[in-house]
């Protein structure tokens, strides 16, 4: 079969990556692609906004299945663009989708569906917003209703700090995305990603996984998209596991079928584990990146088998196998990273990496006379398997520590949680 894979990040250069190894694949496109996916794949410079080129691209090339990685596309309506012009895609309608693109939609989900999450409240003025976070006080979660890139989120420590992240959302700092804020209670606990396959009814458990959104070791300093990730996450016990398919997920399937916006794809469930048991925090409505990249090297399944059954309706008779194995990602960033990331400069070393037995996802690179350069924010993705976290963590910086580019930067203590676990086990 010929897919085209949307995207050009991390998470899209790993899932080009196992859909290349598919018996099934005849094509791989990707658009727009990167250095990394271009090894997999041809990529094509299409214009993804460009909902009519896509079409008329899969139309020329006889496109069997289209993959959509990141949120933004979904979010504008592509699925439904392609599915009206009769292909195959894995990913949500426009409708779907509004779990990742409307925290308030979600909310007012779980209200409706009694899903577990924080007490909240939707506001379209500041006034009015700020007299419910004095009246409850702090700590306290002030959030932009829209897809605000991972920064639309404050965790208030004082009711002073609530109250300036409200203001700086109505005063636009999060563009349309911060017209409409919610207001949530602060839930304690540790966190854990949970990922579904989804087909519109069925949902299929799909590996559970653990990232690091601070920049800095020791989780301090500003929010990334993700500095590093790993699979699985022990937090997430089979009853865990259980318990948010039967409390949060289903409930979710139910409740988009009951508006006529049936969910397929990848459901993401951001989870706190309090002490009452797991919490939504957030959902997104695509794979996490780095997250995939850890979930593609444990994956024992043919990818497309999946893909195709989710596209098609068909999860209820399909299952995924999985390594026993973790697997370890370390995001290596442009110095500046997540302010103005410094572009250009050249990276060496990846094949030697590689060597290690390495997997080195790009994430933000371009090609350049010849010459790989950093162009983004995050840009490799280092990723390594082990018999244990604290192994799989020592294989990904002994290939970390191969690569020759002084203007990078990663954390060194990706996996800490989960190796101290080990320590004490
Ligand atoms: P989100 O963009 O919704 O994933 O939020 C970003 C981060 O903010 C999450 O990963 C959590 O660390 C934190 N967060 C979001 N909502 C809450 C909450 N209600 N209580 C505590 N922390 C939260
Ligand atoms: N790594 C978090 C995300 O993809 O949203």
């Amino acid at each position: 079969m010929n897919v085209l894979l949307i995207g050009s990040g991390g998470r899209e250069h790993a899932l080009a990556w196992k859909i290349a190894a598919s018996p099934m694949l005849t094509k791989l496109y990707a658009a727009p692609g990167n250095p990394g996916i271009a090894q997999e794949a041809e990529c094509m410079a299409l214009d993804i906004l460009d909902h009519a080129a896509i079409v008329a691209f899969c139309r020329d090339k006889k496109i069997d299945l289209v993959v959509v990685g990141p949120e933004a596309p979904l979010v504008a309506g592509i699925a439904d663009d392609l599915r009206a012009a009769a292909f195959r895609v894995f990913g949500p309608s426009k409708a779907a989708a509004q779990l990742e693109g409307s925290k308030g939609f979600t909310k007012d989900l779980c209200a409706r569906q009694n899903i577990p999450t924080g007490a909240y409240r939707r506001f379209t003025d500041a006034e009015s917003a700020k007299a419910y976070v004095r009246g409850e006080g702090a700590p306290i979660v002030v959030k932009a209703d829209g897809l605000a890139a991972g920064k639309g989120v404050t965790v208030a420590m004082t009711v002073e700090e609530a109250l300036a992240a409200i203001d700086a959302c109505f005063d636009g700092a999060f563009g349309g995305a911060g017209a409409e804020v919610v207001v949530e209670a602060f839930l304690d606990g540790e966190e854990a990603s949970f990922f579904c396959l989804c087909d519109g009814k069925t949902a299929l458990p799909f590996g559970t996984a653990q990232d690091h959104k601070r920049v800095g070791d020791g989780d301090t300093g500003p929010n990334t998209g993700g500095m590093g990730a790993y699979s699985p996450a022990p937090v997430m016990t089979p009853e865990l596991v259980e318990r948010t398919m039967k409390e949060i997920v289903e409930p979710t399937m139910r409740g988009m079928a009951e508006i006529g916006a049936p969910f397929s794809g990848v459901l993401f469930t951001g989870l706190m584990i309090t002490k009452d048991g797991p919490q939504l925090i957030e959902f997104n409505t695509r794979f996490g990146d780095p997250e995939c990249q850890v979930l593609m090297m444990r994956l024992k399944e043919d990818i497309l088998v999946l893909l195709n059954a989710a596209a098609d309706g068909q999860l209820a008779h399909v299952s995924a196998r999985w390594r026993d194995e973790p697997a370890l990602t370390v995001v290596m960033a442009a110095k500046g990273y997540p302010g103005t990331p410094q572009k250009g400069s050249v990276i060496r070393g990846l094949d030697e990496a590689a060597a290690t037995g390495a997997e080195i996802f790009h994430a933000g690179t371009a090609l350049r006379d010849g010459e790989l350069v950093a162009n983004g924010g995050r840009v490799l993705n280092v990723t390594a398997m082990g018999k244990t976290v604290a192994e799989a963590q020592a294989n990904a910086y002994a290939a970390v520590d191969k690569i020759g580019w002084p203007e990078g930067f990663c954390r060194r203590d990706i996996g800490w949680r989960a190796v101290e676990r080990e320590a004490k086990a």
